[in-house]
């Protein structure tokens, strides 16, 4: 063993450590040259064995090299370790100055917001909110309002029918019996709810929301219901508004009326929307049957009255102007999201 092998061992042992590009190829090379099967570790390791010469010789320059390698590996490592360490970190860096991606979020139906609309209105006027069931019998939906079996208002709903007796509800007045039949006066109530009927338009869908309206106390009249419904009227469709009323029948309400919202696309001017009169039909509405009265035990010489009933989809419709009720169901998104 020459001091020349040993300079070649620490010439190429520099070189390699030193052109190691990156953490894995210094390993390498320190596997190489001072692994403990480098030439180095051998010589060392053998040193014993060795002529007195050479032994001196390697004693000496061997563990030299060795130290002068071990140094030039820590100072490369560091190195390395560095410029992985910035190299991450300029990869995975984060602007958090960039503005998100947006997510796309939902919104509640049309027909939802115009309940909790038409709810918070009547809410605020002290009334509670009461449902009742879809499934219905023909006791509830019927007769109970005063609709006999054969009366001829019974063929005007297209009822769809789950046994003799047992049917979808075709209105959400049954409810104004299941609130009397539960509770004393006063009754301060309205009622959203599903109903269903044959019937399938432009203005008509198998399935379609109503807001039912009950009030029975001491003493009330018709000026109350006006006055009420001309509230209703105004909240939802702008102070501008005025109602009328108009004569109708219903069979479970004596009086009976139809009422007219002031056309808001054009004041009450008549337009195409109101077909030139200035007026929309918005509810049914009357003062409460005294025999309807008679179904739940109320005493129709100390109480008295009244009661509506309205269309969601219709009320929407009026107030944001969509022209066909089939759009509401239809889950077209570009319906869907413009409100
Ligand atoms: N139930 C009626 C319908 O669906 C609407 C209605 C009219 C409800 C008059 C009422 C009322 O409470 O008093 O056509």
């Amino acid at each position: 063993m020459e001091r020349a092998d040993l300079r070649a061992i620490y010439q190429q042992g520099i070189a390699a450590l030193e052109a190691a590009r990156d953490l894995d190829a210094l390993e390498e090379a320190r596997v190489r040259f001072l692994g403990r099967k480098a030439d180095l570790s051998n010589l060392l390791r053998s040193i014993a064995e060795l002529a007195p010469e050479d032994k001196r010789v390697v004693g000496r320059f061997g563990n030299l090299v060795k130290k002068e390698l071990e140094a030039a590996y820590d100072a490369r490592h560091t190195q390395l370790e560095q410029a992985e360490l910035v190299h991450g970190l300029a990869k995975d860096s984060v602007d958090v100055t960039l503005p998100g991606r947006e997510l796309p979020l939902g919104h509640l139906h049309l027909i939802t917001q115009t309940r909790r609309e038409i709810e918070a209105i009547f809410i605020g006027m002290g009334y509670e909110v009461a449902e009742g069931p879809e499934v219905e019998t023909d006791y509830y939906n019927f007769t109970a309002l005063n609709t006999p079996e054969d009366h001829p208002a019974r063929s005007l709903h297209d009822t769809f029918f789950v046994t003799d007796n047992v049917l979808l509800r075709t209105h959400t007045s049954p409810v104004q019996v299941r609130v009397m039949e539960k509770q004393r006066p006063p009754v301060y109530v309205i009622v959203p709810g599903k109903a269903y009927r044959r019937d399938s338009d432009a203005t008509h869908t198998p399935m379609f929301h109503q807001v039912e309206g009950l009030v029975v106390d001491h003493g009330i009249t018709l000026a109350d219901l006006k006055g009420t419904l001309e509230q209703f009227a105004k909240a939802m469709f702008g102070e501008d508004r005025r109602i009328r009323l108009r004569p109708h029948f219903f069979p479970f309400t004596e009086p009976s009326v139809e009422v007219d919202v002031s056309c808001m696309a054009c004041n009450g001017n008549g337009c195409r929307l109101c077909k030139r009169t200035g007026w929309l039909e918005i509810l049914g509405a009357g003062m409460v049957d005294p025999n309807v009265f008679g179904f739940v035990n109320y005493d129709p010489e100390e109480f008295t009255g009244f009661a509506f009933g309205m269309g969601i989809e219709r009320i929407a419709m009026l107030k944001y102007g969509v022209s066909d009720l089939r759009l509401f169901y239809e889950n077209d998104l570009r319906f869907l999201t413009q409100f």
